[in-house]
């Protein structure tokens, strides 16, 4: 990781105030947003602290859209996020891995602004107090203000629209990362006073080390390109990393170097992951710390979502990793 160090203490809201204060168009209408996001991200990072001893662990007995088993957990941060963005009015509608369609935000008829997330992800993650997280994207509205809050022409836009996103991770020490476009800002949550400071401020991809995480127990479904790849990288001595949860192994690979993959595979040629709520937001963090994110063929920022909760082969991190295996595949394909 390298990054400037903060030279002065500055929670979250005065760093976005300070950037504001630079843009004569800013009408604070996003630090408005990003302390929404912000405060529903303390409520969860809470309610994750205390869910071994709060009887909010363990499934509901419902599946979502995608055939997933739901978490209480889901549900819970699911409906802080909603809880936090509604009063401010300036989202028109939301998009969640755990709502099967856009869900209109009372008071949102004016918002200019939509935001998908994955409420928790990791979800496998949450009884066994391995880290969690959070990933949002916020995209500028496309249809006028005042007409209908939930038109799937606000939610399917691609990453390269994208003007802002993130993520929170529940791990050792709750933090929050974000980028508008203009480098990646790490803040890091005190519980002592309840606010996010910042750690790190324009935070970029170490490209030192050499690092893979990928869940190799499924390797035998992959195409032959990626197990190919796979094995050039053991032979020059690279380490495994992968927990299972996306946000951590990415934050880690963040700060530490690496590449994060989730092929797809005969079965299930989109892999697992989602465009919207995980695969586009993370590409933009990692593309503006200098890394990189394909689905094997193209740019994931590049990608015009047709379904809302769409998937996506995901291969980011690292730069020069991401190329060698765009390139590999991209040979692979050639000679089919
Ligand atoms: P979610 O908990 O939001 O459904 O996401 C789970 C995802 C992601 O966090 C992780 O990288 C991946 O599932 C792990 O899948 P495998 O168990 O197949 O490795
Ligand atoms: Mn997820
Ligand atoms: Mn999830």
């Amino acid at each position: 990781m390298t990054s400037q160090q903060p030279d002065h203490l500055s929670t979250i809201t005065q760093f976005i105030l300070e950037r504001e204060r630079d843009r004569p168009d800013a009408t604070g209408d996003f630090t408005a947003l990003l302390n929404a996001i912000a405060l529903a991200g303390k409520r969860i990072s809470h309610d994750v602290n205390r869910a071994g001893i709060a009887d909010i662990i363990g499934l509901t007995g419902d599946e979502n859209i995608q055939g997933e088993q739901v978490q209480k957990l889901d549900l819970i941060a699911n409906a802080q996020l909603e809880r936090a963005l509604a009063p401010t009015g300036l989202v028109c509608a939301i998009g969640s891995e755990e709502e099967d369609e856009p869900v209109p935000l009372e008071k949102g008829e004016n918002g200019r602004y939509v935001v998908l997330y994955d409420p928790l992800d990791g979800s496998s993650n949450i009884d066994v107090g391995a880290p969690i997280g959070t990933i949002f994207s916020i995209y500028r509205r496309k249809t006028p203000l005042g007409s209908s809050t939930n038109s799937l022409e606000d939610m399917l836009q691609a990453g390269a629209d994208l003007a802002a996103s993130g993520y929170l991770i529940y791990g050792s020490s709750t933090m929050l990362v974000y980028t508008t476009g203009e480098g990646v800002h790490l803040f890091t949550l005190d519980p002592q006073i309840g606010e996010f400071i910042l750690t790190n401020s324009d935070l970029k991809d170490d490209n030192g080390t050499r690092v893979y995480s990928a869940n190799e127990g499924h390797s035998l479904t992959w195409d032959p390109v990626d197990l190919e790849w796979v094995s050039q990288l053991k032979e020059e001595g690279y380490s495994s990393r992968y927990i299972g949860s996306l946000v951590a192994d990415f934050h880690r690979n963040l700060l530490r170097g690496g590449i994060f993959a989730y092929p797809g595979n005969n079965a299930s040629p989109n892999g697992k992951l989602r465009l919207l709520y995980e695969a586009a937001p993370l590409a933009f963090i990692m593309e503006q710390a200098g890394g990189k994110a394909t689905d094997g063929k193209r740019r994931i920022l590049d990608i015009k979502p047709t379904e809302l909760h769409q998937r996506t082969p995901l291969y980011i991190g690292t730069a020069s990793e991401v190329d060698r295996i765009m390139s590999m595949r991209l040979e692979a394909a050639a000679t089919r």
